[in-house]
Parts: structure tokens; sequence; C-alpha cells
């Protein structure tokens, strides 16, 4: 038996850095440690990013370029335009060389692969500026037999899916509409939590990243500040026999995205990055660190040391500990005081009889 599409509800001071990259007093730097043989063969363009990454602040000499990319300084000229068509602002000063001002608010491949270079695994990126919705795009991918794991980006979705039936809003503003598949051909009793676990390690990446620690997880999939939802999971499996044959993580992050011209339904209760941080932040750098977290906690959660992780840092990213909740499940109503998790990643529900309720899927809400 194959559920295709089949979701997994119920389981369900470093600071990031600003759009704009600072410019520093030094005239130009040798990038030092840049031994990318395979980026330079692979993507040249990446490789030039790479070596401006590495010295930004500073400039990176022409002649320097010119010589690791073996062609005529006319050609590095070329190539640098080339970046800049795609929306990447470079300096270029006589005497010094080339840097890196600015990257764009859409998802660049070429930054994407600069930036993922370093990163042990091998996976496939790919980045779409406009699909109706990276999970299906990778269910699609998967169905054609596509190498695991790999990550959509898009820039925009038409038709952006969110848990229960609702829809996930994804206009083209800078945010983050990503999905990572895999096929880890487990039992579905080791990946119950998965959802939950990604989340907590999620949550905590962007406290660390940000230094705002009322950052929180809204059982099962939502990530809240202040309250008010700034992004949202959803799991998706093939299942066989108990067996989960292919896992689709989507992740929807509002980056920069300017959440006063969302629809009026989720207007009042959207945030995003950029409220939080009080300027842009740094799409890409952003995207190419979440998917590396992303990959980490699904390797984690394979190789089983993961269930002491989540029972012991739920409490402190728990959005609804000790609120009183409403939940509604088939036309069923049952209030409480929420509770924690248990081992299986079900909502402990304290019913006012004192008798405790475990949720595993449908809609919670925060009685006043
Ligand atoms: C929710 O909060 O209900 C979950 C929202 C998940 C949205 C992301 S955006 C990337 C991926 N593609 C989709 O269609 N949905 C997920």
């Amino acid at each position: 038996m194959l559920l295709a599409g089949w979701t997994l509800d119920w389981i369900g001071i470093k600071f990031f850095s600003m759009a704009e990259y600072p410019k520093g007093r030094r005239k130009n730097i040798k990038p030092k440690g840049i031994h990318s043989d395979y980026l330079l063969k692979k993507n040249p363009s990446s490789f030039v990013l790479k070596m401006l990454l590495s010295a930004s602040p500073y400039y990176v000499s022409g002649s320097l370029l010119a010589e690791k990319l073996n062609m005529s300084r006319v050609g590095v000229w070329s190539r640098i335009n080339k970046l800049r068509k795609q929306g990447l602002v470079i300096e270029a000063t006589q005497n010094r060389g080339y840097r890196i001002a600015k990257e764009p608010d859409y998802f660049n491949l070429s930054l994407i692969k600069a930036l993922l270079s370093d990163y042990k695994d091998d996976f496939k990126v790919i980045v779409l500026d406009k699909t109706d919705s990276t999970n299906s795009e990778a269910e699609r991918l998967l169905a054609n037999g596509e190498k695991t794991p790999f990550a959509i980006l898009a820039n925009m979705q038409r038709n952006g899916r969110g848990r229960l039936g609702k829809e996930w809003h994804s206009p083209k503003e800078g945010n983050l509409y990503l999905s990572i598949a895999f096929r880890p051909e487990a039992d579905l009793e080791k990946l119950r939590t998965f959802t939950l676990f990604q989340g907590v390690r999620l949550c905590n990446f962007l406290r660390d990243q940000t230094g705002i620690d009322d950052i929180y997880l809204k059982w099962p999939n939502d990530l809240v500040w202040k309250g008010k939802k700034m992004g949202g999971m959803l799991t998706e499996a093939s299942i066989d026999f108990e067996q989960v044959k292919t896992l689709i993580f989507g992740l929807g992050l509002n980056i920069n995205g300017n959440c006063e011209s969302y629809p009026s339904g989720i207007k009042s209760h959207s945030t995003s990055l950029v409220n939080l941080c009080g300027e842009k932040v740094r799409l890409n750098e952003v995207a190419s660190k979440i998917i590396k977290t992303i990959i980490l906690t699904y390797n984690d959660s394979m190789s089983g040391k993961f269930e002491d992780e989540l029972q012991n840092k739920w409490a402190s990213f728990d959005f609804l500990k000790g609120k009183k909740v409403e939940f509604s499940a088939q036309g069923n109503k049952f209030t409480g005081k929420a509770d924690g998790i248990d081992c299986d990643g079900s909502l402990r529900l304290k019913l006012r009889n004192g008798r405790m309720k475990k949720i595993t899927a449908g809609e919670i809400s925060i009685k006043k």
C-alpha cells in the first residue's frame, strides 16, 4: 500500500547578517583556505562568489581571480557582469579589485552553492522562480526517481500548502519556501516525532542567529514570535507497510516579507524575521544555514539519537506550556491546560476533571 501525500500532521550573539555587506577599509585580501577544485570545475561562478564572500568586507584582486580561474582579466570581468545581471551587487575599484556589496532578495543558485560548498553532505539544490508548491514539486521529482536528498527553493508559490488543507501565503517578497526530500526506508515509529524535532532545532537556530529568545514552537508545526506566526512546517510521507519510503519536509518562513500587505485573515497574526531584526537579512545565507540544519537533524533522527534531546529541550521551546487551550477535531471540542508532549509526540492536555488527554491531530487555539 502506498499512501502518497500522507501527512504526518500529528507528529507534526551571532546574529543574521544584514542584506548589505559591510565595507572594509583595507585594500584587498588574499582569501585563504579555498581549496574548492571541484567547485572551480563544476561552477566557476560559485567559485568566484566563494572567493568574494571569504574576502568580504575587503576586495579580491582581478589578477588573483584570473589566476585561479585560469582566464584573462577580461574573462573575469565578464563573469562578474553575469553575476551582476543575476542581481548580485559587486563593486569594482581600480587597483583594488572586486568586492561583494549586496545579495539579491531572491534565491541565486550560484550563491547558494558557494555558501554550501564546505558542507560535507552531497545533495542537489534546485532553485525555482515560481512553482505551485515546493512540496508538490518534490513529490513529482521523487516519483521520477530523483536521487535523494535534494532541496527545492522557490521565490514564490502559487499554491503553497499548509497543515489541515490550509493555504500557505507565498508571495515573492524574499521569504523562504523550501522542501527537502529523503528516502528513509525506516519504520514509521522512528519518524513519528520528526516534525517536532526539526521544529526544536529550527527554533534553536533562529534564537541563536537572532539573539532573540522569545521565538517558540507552537505544537505541532508553527514557529511563532510574540504569539505571531513566522513559519510553518509540513511533513509529507509515503508509507508502505509501516515503512516510510519517501519523506518531504516543507518549511515556509517569512524572512524579508512585509506582513502588513498580507491578506486580512492572516495579517494580524503573522510576522517575519525582518520585523524581529529591524532590517532585511541575507536571504541566501539564511536559506543555506537552514538547509544544513534540516539535513543534519534528519541524519540525527535516522541515527536514533534524538528522543532525549527532544524531551529535554521541548519545555524551553513550548509556546503552549501551561496555557489554557481549546482543541477541536471532527466536531468535538475540549478545553484544558497544555502540559508538554508525550514520548510519541502527542500534545498532553490536562482537562478540567483532572484527566489527561493526548492530542494527536486537530486544531489548537489559545483561550483567554
Ligand atoms: C503550516 O503552517 O500549516 C505549514 C506551512 C508549510 C508551508 C511550506 S512552504 C514550502 C512547502 N511547500 C508547501 O506547499 N508547503 C510547505
